[in-house]
């Protein structure tokens, strides 16, 4: 029998072609649409960038301005999603709430039916504005909390932390938060992004794909790995009296003896940089305002601390989770909230190839190898 070439993970394989983002590995670089992704996340709202990600351009003011009315009108929670959402239990996982409410959206959108281009692109927009009220709602529900209705006035990144906190949100803080929306939304073919399109390729719809590339995000070799940082925080001790030199000495020997024990520690590595994720001087850059905005030192102790004894130990850096971990957390975030908040962010990318892959169709069907038993009968 020949040897086959099994390309497990499918690690290197191209399988497609994409227009809507570029991840160069060598420079460090991400792109969407060309743009990359720094200056988006310096100049742009998330809706600009949401715009550019399934429009291919960056919009124009009367352009902006109609797509915005659009998301805002729809930002109210679906009277039987809350429904939905009360009758699963407060201890279910926020990511379980948002996958369960993606598809209840379809069940009840209007062009259920339609995969034209048209209703894809008012589904997608749909349920970008949607999110937001389920992900909010989901933390208040855990807290004893009603839901806080919309503010139209509001952008998107400050509506969502208003319907999360029911405060007025401080301007530091939506910005920080509206960059950590534009690095989540899109970054080619990752796992999610990739199930969103196999599921596309057998011309089902795209709630459907949504729905289930929420559940690959879920996964802490995905977005839960944003969940699973602040675990390792929690573990190795957040303590508030502490200066940043100690928290950094506790975090290099927590490092350490994890390393000893072969764990993999989340926040860490990637599958295609492996000089570093692009994202992160952006998304650090803004936790390093947040933690001065909130006089948290420690946490940077924390941060650092990991960071040094990983790369002396392995030379693996941190990926976009590991700030944005912290940067949520400081925001008042449940950390069992922050995979939701990339699923927010990320149904723009998921939505844009969901669109991409309709416009291009070819069923997503690979080969496999087999190894079990021989040919055999029953007795
Ligand atoms: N902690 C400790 N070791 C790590 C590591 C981590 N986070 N990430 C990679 N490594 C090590 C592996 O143990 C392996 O070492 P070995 O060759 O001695 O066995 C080597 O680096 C290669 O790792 P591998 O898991 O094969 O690479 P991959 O490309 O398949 O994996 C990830 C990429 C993202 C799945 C992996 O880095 C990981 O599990 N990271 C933690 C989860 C995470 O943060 N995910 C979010 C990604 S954006």
């Amino acid at each position: 029998m020949a040897a086959v070439d099994i390309k497990k993970g499918l690690a290197g394989v191209v399988v497609d072609y994409t227009a809507v983002s570029k991840v160069n590995p060598d420079t460090n670089s991400l792109l969407y649409r060309g743009y990359p992704v720094q200056e988006l996340a310096a100049k742009c709202s998330f809706e600009e960038v949401a715009y550019l990600l399934w429009n291919g351009e960056l919009p124009n003011e009367a352009q902006l301005a109609e797509f915005t009315a659009r998301e805002r009108a729809g930002r109210a929670l679906d009277p039987v999603v809350k429904q939905v959402i009360d009758a699963l239990p407060t201890t279910a996982h926020p990511m379980d709430v948002c996958r369960t409410a993606a598809s209840v959206l379809g069940a009840r959108h209007e062009l259920a039916e339609d995969s034209s281009p048209e209703a894809n692109m008012k589904k997608a927009i749909d349920l970008w504005a949607a999110m937001p009220a389920v992900v909010a709602y989901d933390q208040r529900r855990r807290h004893g909390q009603e839901p806080v209705e919309p503010r139209e006035e509001l952008d998107y990144s400050a509506n969502f932390l208003w319907m999360t906190f029911g405060e007025d949100p401080v301007d530091e803080v939506v910005e920080a938060f509206n960059v950590s929306m534009i690095l989540y939304a899109e970054h080619s073919f990752n796992a999610s992004t990739f199930t969103a399109r196999v599921v596309t390729s057998t011309l089902s719809d795209l709630h459907s794909a949504v729905t289930a590339a929420i559940g690959a995000l879920k996964g802490p070799l995905h977005g839960g790995a944003n969940e699973a940082v602040m675990h390792t925080f929690d573990e190795i001790g957040i303590r508030s009296e502490e200066s940043l030199e100690e928290a950094a000495s506790r975090a290099k020997t927590w490092m350490e003896d994890a390393l000893a024990q072969k764990k993999k520690v989340m926040g860490f590595g990637h599958r295609v940089y492996k000089h570093g994720d692009s994202r992160v001087p952006t998304m650090k850059a803004a936790l390093d305002k947040m933690i001065a905005h909130y006089g948290r030192p420690e946490l940077l102790g924390l941060y650092n601390g990991l960071e040094q004894a990983m790369d002396e130990a392995k030379a693996i850096k941190p990926n976009l989770d590991y700030p944005a971990g912290p940067t949520y957390h400081l925001m008042g975030f449940d950390t069992q909230t922050f995979t939701p908040l990339f699923v927010a962010s990320r149904i723009t990318g998921w939505t844009a190839h969901i669109m991409e892959q309709v416009a291009s169709n070819s069923l997503i069907r690979p080969l496999s190898e087999y190894n079990g038993p021989e040919e055999r009968h029953v007795p």
